[in-house]
């Protein structure tokens, strides 16, 4: 049984491939494309999901889709389309996605469609391991559900309450991301970082802004949202009601800005704490499952975990929209088959994308004609060449294994540094990543020996939780300004380089923890290829570069190198933009 799963046409467009209910590979459109959150049809993601698979179209069962257009039109004619909202995406055409399915993908077999919130529910549930669980879904929107309760129990997944558009956690989070001066869908994060410089001193006003109600109930005071309408998240009353103008993107960060983001915080995680003890109070239910995008939001989710009454908390790691794909393929299999997906063990990694060999990366190198330090069958010494450049303070990308699939790098395309060197924050933000300053770094350890560096007593192996910093190490690379960190552990079993890396790193420095950031500069997606590694390394500091077996010191790039491959990129995106209709990156991509 060869089910694709794919979502689309909202944000971050993905493909799964589910064999007899074995999730055997998945990819965001973006990585392919090269366009950051690329909504569009995943065309790239679904051939490779077929070639990973060794599959021809035919040998399909079924394409299942994550929402249903039906349902997400009675909601769009209920809001109104917004005001200027591009062509090409389906706002008032239901018939489009499954239309694309056909035309872009030459598939004609049968299409499942399953509700965006039951494919997030299934998403976590279908690959969490636990037999039953409680389920949690919240995001900006699905059809009309922005949140959902519910509970998994072998392969039936049940929702009993939900909470309607346009009363919106997920809303609630991305309007006061815009009004801070990020972008939506994009700066969440941002806020997220931002919050622990400042103080909750707004709390009363956010408190305006969203109010508990009973169950698993809350409403948004829609006098200060203008998001229906669609020309801006909030209405003039929002600014007033704060008594400061919206910040300007780009313009600097004040203690305002800080203090807005730490309120916004502390109710969002208040709002979930307390809706989790419903969801407990109401299923019995010891484990938990969490789905949608405010699932990314890790502080949160660590908080949950901590003084929640669940014992157990699974985030999958891609929460947001691209996982959707993981639930509707899964959904699909139960509807198929009458089973659940067969995999009693909870997803223990998330190297599900493309790889490719140390030969195929000698290959590209020589083609490109630039010299590499060849360390094929010498795995030890490579390792060893890598531990002299971070103990020596350089930047080095770590290309290794298939790529991974949520907007977190985990150990395949992940940019690394020595956590322990006061310098590499700012070095990282400044030349490696181009980004603001205030943003924590997160760390890898290995996994038996993170409960000496932080408050963590279980695997964290996808960087969903934040807990706190208890090392003796001083580590100012990854503790953020309070004191958390958001670690991920890493198991030698899961990630056999990667982890042998941090050993040969704890063997020389006594410390069994690096950096760990996604491999891209801002505004690009995380790197899928080799030559996509080269090029970021092109265009940022990053001082050493390994691809596979294969050492690539910056000081060997031509002079100019920055200027070659970049042109490349920028007619893939151009193409975008004049082709199918870019997305405004401040609207529209949330409804
Ligand atoms: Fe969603």
């Amino acid at each position: 049984m060869n089910i694709l799963g794919l979502s689309a046409f909202f944000h971050e467009s993905a493909c799964c491939l589910l064999q007899d209910g074995r999730l055997t590979a998945a990819a965001e459109e973006e990585r392919f494309s090269r366009v950051k959150h690329d909504p569009r049809l995943p065309v790239s993601a679904f051939r490779w999901c077929l070639e990973a698979g060794g599959l021809g179209i035919l040998d399909l069962d079924a394409v299942a889709y994550y929402e249903s257009p039906v349902k997400k039109l009675s909601r769009q004619l209920w809001a109104g389309v917004p005001e200027g909202a591009p062509s090409g995406l389906p706002w008032i055409d239901p018939g489009m996605p499954e239309r694309a399915i056909r035309e872009g993908l030459g598939w004609e077999g049968p299409i499942l469609t399953f509700e965006h919130h039951r494919s997030h529910a299934a998403s976590a549930f279908f690959f969490s391991g636990f037999p039953e669980a409680a389920l949690l879904t919240v995001d900006g929107v699905g059809e009309w559900a922005t949140t959902t309760y519910g509970t998994g129990r072998g392969s039936q997944i049940e929702a009993f309450e939900e909470v309607l558009f346009p009363h919106s956690l997920g809303l609630l989070y991305s309007t006061l991301t815009s009004y801070l001066g990020f972008s939506v869908n994009d700066g969440e994060y941002k806020v997220m970082g931002l919050a622990p410089y400042g103080e909750p001193r707004y709390l009363d006003e956010m408190r305006q802004l969203v109010a508990q109600e009973a169950d698993g109930q809350y409403r948004l005071d829609l006098r200060y949202f203008d998001f229906l309408r669609g020309r801006r998240m909030y209405s003039d009353a929002l600014p007033r009601l704060f008594g400061q103008p919206p910040r300007r993107r780009g313009s600097e960060i004040s203690g305002f800005h800080q203090d807005a983001a730490r309120s916004l915080q502390v109710v969002l995680e208040e709002i979930l704490l307390a809706k989790a003890a419903y969801l407990h109070e109401r299923t019995g239910l010891p484990d938990l499952c969490m789905a949608g995008g405010v699932a990314l939001n890790v502080v949160a989710n660590g908080r949950i975990l901590r003084e929640g009454p669940f014992a157990r908390l699974f985030v999958q790691p891609a929460a947001g929209d691209s996982g959707g794909a993981l639930g509707a393929a899964a959904l699909a299999h139960v509807e198929l088959t009458g089973g659940r997906p067969p995999s009693s063990e909870p997803m223990r990694h998330a190297y599900l994308g493309p790889a490719w060999t140390a030969d195929e990366v000698a290959r590209i190198l020589n083609g490109l004609e630039l010299p590499a330090q060849d360390f094929r069958g010498r795995e030890a010494e490579l390792l060893e060449a890598v531990v002299d450049r971070l103990a020596r303070g350089e930047v080095v990308g770590w290309f290794h294994g298939p790529m991974e699939f949520g907007p977190r790098a985990l150990g395949a395309r992940s940019l690394l540094a020595d956590p322990r060197d006061p310098g590499v924050r700012d070095r990282l933000n400044r030349l490696v990543k181009k980004r603001e300053a205030f943003r924590p770094f997160a760390p890898s350890v290995l996994a038996a020996h993170a409960a000496e560096h932080f408050d963590l007593d279980h695997p964290s192996p996808f960087m969903l939780e934040t807990c706190r910093v208890t090392s003796p190490l001083d580590l100012p690379a990854v503790t953020h300004v309070d004191g958390s960190a958001r670690p991920q552990t890493v198991d030698p079993e899961q990630s056999p380089r990667f982890a042998a890396l941090l050993q040969a790193f704890h063997r020389r420095t006594g410390c069994p923890i690096l950096v760990n950031t996604s491999f891209n500069v801002r505004g690009e997606p995380i790197v899928c290829s080799p030559v996509d590694a080269l090029i970021s390394m092109g265009s940022s500091e990053v001082d050493g570069l390994v691809l596979e077996d294969l050492l690539i010191d910056r000081a060997m790039l031509p002079a100019n190198w920055g200027e070659l491959l970049p042109g490349w990129m920028e007619r893939r995106r151009s193409g975008f933009a004049r082709g199918e209709g870019a997305v405004s990156p401040d609207l529209y991509t949330f409804v």
